[in-house]
């Protein structure tokens, strides 16, 4: 079996995702989640983008010890040295330069001939390399540009010390065939390819990533790029999970092997969707709500003859655990601490006390917790953030003839508690105006959206927002199984999120690759 490496870029790609900001904290508990699931490498962030994002690939690269740990640098003297300052504590680092190489770029963003994107790409890989032994240079665009230019590119940073030539779609254009044939072409036609790892970076615009990433392993890729539920840029990048799923179900035919350890799969997804707050569609491949439900009456009765009529994973593999014990408001410490057990929550005397405290209080409002209940509440508030406002009270009037108000008190971090009414076009909106006159905080509503965690009228409904201050956002989450109080708790949460970031001025919002 070859090995594919894996090359998460969750934390740098997958930050592109419109409306997903991570803080540090955020990004050390996806990277420690990473390293559990067996990624090879964790591409951190953009370390010239703002200080605060050195900082947050800072706090990553010393973490992290089992992967090599990467900082994205245009082809710039001050971004190297920005990524030599984040990864100088890593105990594997990695500097990945690229420059765009495609026709359209060159003429239209870069303005340079042919000649100086070569001079300057080879000038920026030099200099890296006084510092780093590991380089990784991308041709932006690759897929876009003239193979023949590509090969020529390819060769001058081979030569200048590339460890890694990475062969990104930036735009998601490619097709599986045309996109293996670089790959084909590379290997056969650039002197000193051998020394050198090939890559392959796909977008998702026309829904084409994985298969065009599958496609480059067979013709001699031997990383992958990707992100964890395809999130990232736009369409979004491969999805991780779909790349290691299909090497391990179709060895047969593809021959290669990824390392992770699979059955991480379900758990990192379900982490990085509630701390980027990208809900994952319930039909996504291997880690949609609906991946392993059979709904048709000839399916169900074909998996109950034999599994293997319509299944081709078995959700165990991905770490999918059927839990037999079912929990109620009788059940005790010992019952839900196996079930804990079960789930795969390995927590300290300390913290299983405090779950099955939050435990009996949904057994009062719910008759049956269910297993994704119990995941919900363990992963309601998987960063700390200090709680400069806090819910104490809320109550609702709603009535379609009247006009809805809503009266809240919180508790402000000095501990004094204050109370105020407010009414609104809807109560939701009625909670967000007593919210704001409580808080003084000047912030605007990006996003809101509502899921629930489990089926039946008395699930747990869980709010996601976005607030922006300033030119900064901030996410906020909260659960409850009452709809108008969980959308109490996201916002103050964001509110929360804000004021912390306030305190760590420079971690900039969006990335600007230029
Ligand atoms: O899509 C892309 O081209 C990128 C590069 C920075 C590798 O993300
Ligand atoms: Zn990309």
């Amino acid at each position: 079996m070859r090995k594919i490496y894996i090359f998460d870029t969750t934390l740098r790609d997958g930050e592109q995702s419109p409306g997903v900001n991570l803080n540090t904290k955020e990004k050390l508990e996806i990277a420690y989640q990473l390293e559990k699931l067996g990624v090879d490498r964790i591409e951190a962030g953009f370390p010239a983008a703002s200080p605060g994002d050195l900082a947050a690939v800072n706090a990553v690269a010393r973490a992290v010890k089992n992967a090599t740990v990467i900082g994205l640098s245009r082809s710039r003297e001050q971004d190297i040295d920005a990524a030599r300052e984040a990864l100088k504590d890593a105990q594997d680092p990695c500097l990945h330069l690229f420059l765009a190489t495609s026709p359209i770029h060159r003429k239209h963003k870069l303005r340079m001939e042919k000649e100086q994107v070569l001079e300057t790409a080879e000038r920026a890989i030099r200099y890296a390399k006084q510092y780093f032994s590991k380089i990784e240079f991308s041709p932006e665009d690759a897929g876009r540009t003239e193979l023949d230019f590509l090969c020529q590119v390819t060769e001058m940073a081979i030569k200048a010390g590339a460890t890694v030539v990475n062969i990104p779609d930036t735009v998601g254009y490619m097709n599986p065939s045309e996109f293996g044939n670089i790959f084909k072409t590379l290997k056969n036609q650039v002197p000193g390819i051998e020394k050198i790892q090939l890559s392959a970076h796909c977008h998702d615009d026309l829904g084409m990533a994985t298969a065009n990433a599958l496609a480059a392993i067979l013709n001699g890729a031997d990383q992958v790029e990707g992100t964890i539920n395809g999130i990232g840029e736009r369409a979004g990048n491969t999805a991780i999970e779909e790349i290691a799923m299909a090497l391990a179900t179709r060895s047969d035919f593809f021959g290669a092997t990824t390392g992770l350890n699979l059955k991480e799969i379900a758990k990192t997804s379900r982490l990085v969707s509630k701390l980027t707050g990208m809900v994952v569609p319930g039909n996504k491949a291997i880690v949609g709500a609906n991946a392993f439900a059979h709904e048709s009456g000839i399916h169900q009765d074909g998996m109950l003859k034999e599994k293997t009529t319509y299944e081709i994973i078995s959700p165990e593999t991905i770490g999918l655990v059927d839990s037999k014990l079912v929990l109620g408001k009788h059940s005790g410490r010992a019952a839900f601490r196996e079930k804990l057990i079960d789930l795969g929550y390995e927590l300290s005397d300390d913290a299983v006390n405090a779950a099955f405290a939050k435990f009996k209080d949904l057994a009062d409002k719910k008759k049956n917790v269910s297993d994704e209940d119990i995941r919900a509440m363990l992963e309601e508030k998987l960063v700390d953030t200090p709680e400069v406002y806090a819910l104490e009270q809320i109550e609702v009037s709603y009535g379609n003839k009247s006009t809805p108000s809503a009266t809240l008190r919180i508790r402000i971090g000095d501990g004094s508690v204050q109370e105020t009414r407010a009414e609104g076009n809807g109560s939701v909106d009625a909670i967000y105006n007593a919210i704001d006159a409580l808080t003084a905080e000047n912030v605007e509503l990006e996003d809101y959206s509502i899921k629930s965690v489990t089926h039946g009228k008395d699930a747990l409904g869980e709010v996601h927002v976005v607030l922006k201050q300033d030119e900064v956002s901030a996410q906020g989450r909260g659960l409850s199984t009452d709809i108008l109080e969980a959308s109490a708790r996201a916002y103050v949460d964001a509110l929360n999120r804000l004021v912390e970031k306030r305190k760590t001025p420079g971690r900039r919002d969006k990335m600007s690759l230029i």
